[in-house]
């Protein structure tokens, strides 16, 4: 029956809107915070002077992994390494669509071990359809499946080169988006997949040829506003019905509510402070 998640804090008058909406159940790999801090700055929301409170961090990444449970998705952990305080942010990680692994290839040094380290969790948990990647690109990040179509984001951090290798591997179509703003480095900052063929985004966060791409591609998006992106609002996980986000982004909210959605605000603040919330820690292995 619908309507029986524990996490529904809707008021009454939005309940109609819902039952035409799915979950569908997922599988989702993340990894604790243990080992999270800010020590060095490689995006404009990481300043190494601003105390970052690793407990605080756990707790709301807990929270973040209950509230994925209750809603009935698989949560899968891989063991954080230290001396890698973004491993947290699991998207990065690699691109997984219908069980095949294509691995990432970090730009910045600080990051490049965890590529490796993840794709040895894949190899240890039976995925054997893995490529290790000649070009740069920054896994779930950049690489957002909308149907049949992957959307990838360069401009920032992956390779456009990356694309041309992503569609031959996944043996899907790549629509190659450009980011322009550095707070929105990567794909998933700026732009979140709601079903198949929904999604919502900012547009002043792509170049105008970028922009006249996802208007003709989604001319029925959700477009967020200035301060619901300033607060991460697009960060974003969707299950087809469940979406969790930011708390902050209370424009976003609003407007999925009106859709039918469920939207689930999140507190991942002491996360922000290294450029990720919800959607960044969380990366979702499809077809698996
Ligand atoms: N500090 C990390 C970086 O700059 C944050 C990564 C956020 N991840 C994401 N999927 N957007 O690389």
């Amino acid at each position: 029956m619908p309507g029986t998640d524990v996490l529904d804090h809707r008021p009454a008058a939005n309940l109609a809107a819902s039952p035409a909406r799915t979950a569908v159940p997922c599988r989702l790999l993340m990894c604790r915070p243990q080992f999270f801090e800010v020590s060095y700055s490689i995006n404009p929301w990481m300043d190494p002077a601003k105390p970052v409170d690793t407990e605080l961090a756990l707790v709301q990444w807990e929270r973040l992994r209950e509230t994925y449970q209750s809603l009935g998705h698989t949560v899968e952990v891989i063991d954080p390494l230290p001396g890698l305080p973004d491993m947290v942010y699991a998207a990065n990680g690699a691109t997984v669509f219908e069980g095949k692994v294509l691995g990432a290839r970090f730009r910045h040094l600080e990051r490049t071990a965890e590529g490796p380290a993840y794709l040895q969790w894949f190899a240890r948990n039976g995925f054997t359809d893995i490529l290790w990647p000649e070009h740069v690109n920054e896994g779930a990040g950049d690489y957002l499946r909308a149907g049949g179509t992957i959307l990838a984001g360069t401009g920032f951090r992956t390779d456009p080169r990356s694309h041309a290798e992503a569609q031959e591997f996944f043996g899907l179509p790549v629509v190659g988006l450009t980011l322009t703003n550095p707070r929105h480095y990567h794909l998933d900052t700026a732009l979140s997949v709601l079903s198949p063929d929904e999604i919502m985004y900012y547009p002043q966060a792509f170049t105008p040829g970028s922009q006249a791409v996802l208007r003709s591609m989604f001319p029925d998006a959700i477009l967020a506003s200035d301060q619901d992106a300033a607060v991460f609002g697009l960060n974003a996980f969707s299950d087809g019905r469940n979406v969790l986000l930011p708390e902050a982004a209370t424009g976003l909210i609003g407007q999925l509510l009106d859709r039918g959605f469920n939207p689930l605000g999140m507190d991942l603040a002491e996360l922000l402070k290294g450029g990720g919330s919800v959607k960044c820690c969380t990366l979702e292995l499809q077809g698996t």
